[in-house]
């Protein structure tokens, strides 16, 4: 069965979700929309201070408050945060939301692509050794990633080339009907 015509961008901190979202919005003609962004802007605070000041509960019901306004959009890429897949009753509306597509990365590239901003990243910026906790949690949350319905390695490639492979295999899979793009 067709998919509503949206691409789901998910994945680790570092995988480019951000970067590639904003370049495949252009290649599919679709509106583009961070979920992060849209919190940090309701809430008038950065990711890092949300977590501070409400906590990471708090940071989580924002991203479900998020996911429900989006839940009936069409034309949209949307880019996730990296943990707002790993709930189950958030990736069964995902799933059928849109196209979902899992930004792969290895723990030494989004540590690398990273490391300059940890200080964005709340649950790493604490840790005393970054990179073991990017592998810890990359394990512990790969099983759920891998439940999207496409996945693409990212490392080594820029965020424009990571855009046009799932935009040429979007050509290909068809999983929404392609008239609704618009270039
Ligand atoms: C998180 C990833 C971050 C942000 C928050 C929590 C996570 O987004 O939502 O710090 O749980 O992996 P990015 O993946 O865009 O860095």
């Amino acid at each position: 069965m067709a998919l509503p015509p949206n691409i789901i961008l998910l994945g680790f901190m570092g995988s480019g979700k951000s970067t590639t979202g904003r370049e495949l919005s252009q290649f599919a003609g679709f509106q583009y929309w961070d979920m992060d962004q849209w919190i940090e802007e309701k809430n008038k605070k950065s990711v890092s201070e949300i977590f501070e000041t409400m906590g990471e509960s708090y940071f989580r019901s924002e991203e479900l408050e998020a996911m429900n306004l989006i839940r009936n959009q069409t034309r949209y890429v949307l880019s996730l945060g990296g943990g707002a897949w790993l709930s189950q009753n958030s990736r069964e509306v995902f799933i059928k939301l849109g196209w979902c597509v899992w930004l792969k990365v290895s723990p030494e590239q989004s540590y690398k692509r990273i490391e300059n901003h940890l200080f964005k990243r709340p649950l790493l910026a604490k840790s005393e050794k970054p990179l073991d906790r990017i592998i810890q949690l990359l394990e512990k949350r790969s099983p759920a990633y891998s439940l999207a319905h496409f996945s693409v390695d990212t490392d080594n490639k820029t965020p424009k080339e990571v855009a046009l492979e799932i935009y040429e295999t979007l050509l290909k899979v068809k999983p929404f009907d392609l008239s609704q793009l618009s270039s």
